[in-house]
């Protein structure tokens, strides 16, 4: 569970990035957090997991305050970030067993559990060549892989489909579906709406650093009485 309270954030003087943010997101549930590019997103998964400080408010992560309890609060998290291109000189290999190091994951588990999802994501076999000369789908999976080698039960994960082929962009999303069905927590953000429309259970819609809507897709299309496609009313919701 992930409680977001009253949260706020500025880069710069008298811009917030995101404004007075209150959501809670359940056990059980794939959430999906839409919005137009620059409207918050990024920036409020970067404070739920605890990369950047809220200037206000504060998250909680199955109760442990971000802030106050960050070790506590990260252990249950698994993040994929909205851009793979990090630790390029490490081999894959070399890349999940420093995550499972992280997350504590013993030896012979993270053996299972690397090979289950590296063979999942068809890159086993290149995991003996450095993250450097992957392309960019294959970062992205090495990288998915390396979030969920511990099992952690919040998924918190920036735009995850980005750069997926249609079978691994199939899998990742019955992943989620699965785990939301173990009673574990999904969040995602996303700019594909029939994946949203597909996956989730509710959404959020965010414009502007403010929280436009929250709820679920057939109360969004109830609330603003629209007959059009998810497309138009996403625009509409997010028009200026
Ligand atoms: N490091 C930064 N310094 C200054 N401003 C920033 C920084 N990061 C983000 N911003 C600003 O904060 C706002 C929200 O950005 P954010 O990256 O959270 O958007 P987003 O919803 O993730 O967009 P996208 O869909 O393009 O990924 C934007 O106005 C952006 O310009
Ligand atoms: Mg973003």
């Amino acid at each position: 569970m992930i409680e977001i309270k009253n949260v706020s954030k500025s880069y710069v003087k008298n811009k917030k990035s995101i404004d007075s943010l209150n959501l809670e997101i359940k056990d059980g549930e794939i959430f999906g957090f839409l919005g137009p590019n620059g409207a918050g997103k990024t920036t409020t998964i970067r404070m739920i997991t605890g990369i950047l400080n809220a200037d206000e408010g504060d998250i909680l992560i199955d109760g442990n305050s971000i802030t106050t309890n960050p070790l506590e609060a990260k252990k249950s998290i698994g993040f994929v970030p909205d851009s793979p291109d990090m630790f390029l000189r490490l081999k894959g290999i070399e890349y999940l067993n420093f995550m499972a190091d992280v997350y504590d994951v013993p030896v012979e588990k993270r053996k299972a559990k690397i090979e289950e999802l590296t063979k999942k994501f068809e890159i086993y076999d290149d995991l003996n060549s450095q993250i450097q000369s992957y392309s960019h789908g294959m970062r992205q999976k090495i990288v998915i892989c390396g979030a969920l080698l511990s099992e952690p039960k919040n998924w918190i994960l920036d735009e995850p489909m980005t750069g997926l082929d249609p079978k691994s962009s199939f899998d990742l999303k019955e992943m989620m579906k699965e785990h939301a069905k173990s009673g574990k927590t999904v969040f995602f953000s996303t700019h594909v709406l029939e994946v949203a429309e597909k996956l989730c259970d509710r959404v959020g819609i965010v414009n502007k650093g403010k929280l436009v809507f929250v709820g679920t897709l057939a109360q969004m299309k109830e609330k603003f009485k629209d007959n059009g496609s998810l497309e138009e009313l996403f625009l509409e919701i997010t028009e200026e």
